[in-house]
């Protein structure tokens, strides 16, 4: 039996956000300058308004400017490319970020490719894609960036390890085995069509769970010592007519078993916004030349 550490989330994400919240105030100070992140949000989704609500309080405590655009359901493709033409011209925004998913009628990645790369703070314009793949400066997507964060605290060194990325998402999968690249691991990604995904797993020093099916991970699927990074926010229901939030990974079996992991709630989740906000004031200094503060 191993010894199973909780990696906690929260309290490096609290202090992320203080970090990100005092390099704002210096900036303010020093340039009169405050950065400004810009949400659009189209349609009524429902998880993605909470998304929305969330970033912009976060936005607001750490010293940032927030802007809101809503736009409804029915909105046009040319619509919401007329806005972000609008945002990239806007000097008071330094961030944009079109919460995905869109309603049907509108081409995600049309709408991605829109946004001026120095103003994408989500990291997908194809620009910014590029340059994490060929390892040169980038806004580099969130969540991936938040466990890396978490990663190399709970790993000294990650150079050889054996990373496991389980999920080929644009906005986790694949960047994450960018970064991990980028640490000299040795990297695997693995997807709903890979053989025998359970043996991948085993191999895995590292094993990220980026595949949003609850549970998915089973105790058996993780090699004794491994850190596991759990990314799935998953809904489910419960025996008594409830819900709950799990992961992709079965949290009980991984006791005992992990080196350490991260739980859910209150582990890669709070880091995604954090990063936002460090992207946002990144943005903010390099569009303006800055020397961009180490956070
Ligand atoms: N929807 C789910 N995750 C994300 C994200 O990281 N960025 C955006 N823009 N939309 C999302």
């Amino acid at each position: 039996m191993v010894d199973t550490r909780l990696i906690d989330g929260k309290a490096r994400a609290a202090g992320l956000r203080a970090a990100v919240a005092a390099a704002a105030a210096a900036l303010k100070a020093q340039h009169g300058i405050v950065p400004g992140l810009c949400a659009v949000l189209v349609g009524e989704d429902p998880a993605s308004q909470v998304y929305v609500r969330s970033k912009g309080k976060a936005t607001i405590e750490a010293g940032l400017a927030s802007f809101e655009h809503k736009l409804p359901a029915s909105a046009s493709e040319a619509e919401l490319l007329a806005l972000i033409a609008r945002l990239n011209a806007d000097d008071t925004v330094d961030g944009i970020l079109v919460q995905l998913p869109l309603p049907p009628q509108i081409n995600p990645q049309r709408v991605i490719d829109a946004i001026a790369p120095a103003k994408d703070v989500d990291g997908f314009h194809p620009e910014n894609v590029g340059r994490l793949w060929s390892g040169s400066t980038s806004l580099v997507p969130c969540t991936p960036y938040g466990c890396l964060m978490l990663l190399r605290e709970a790993i000294p060194s990650l150079a050889g390890a054996e990373a496991v990325v389980l999920g080929r998402s644009n906005i986790v999968g694949k960047p994450m085995a960018a970064l991990l690249l980028g640490e000299s691991c040795t990297v695997t990604v693995a997807h709903s069509k890979s053989h025998d995904l359970p043996a991948i797993a085993r191999r895995a020093d590292i094993l990220i769970a980026a595949v949003s099916k609850p549970e998915l991970v089973r105790g058996d699927w993780i090699k004794p010592g491994a850190v596991v990074i759990d990314v799935g926010i998953n809904r489910v229901a419960t025996a008594d007519g409830k819900s709950r939030l799990v992961g992709d990974v079965a949290f009980e079996e991984a006791q005992g078993i992990a080196g350490a992991i991260t739980p859910v709630p209150g582990g890669v989740g709070p880091m995604t916004i954090a990063c936002l906000l460090r992207n946002t004031l990144l943005a903010a200094c390099r569009r303006r030349g800055l020397t961009e503060p180490s956070i």
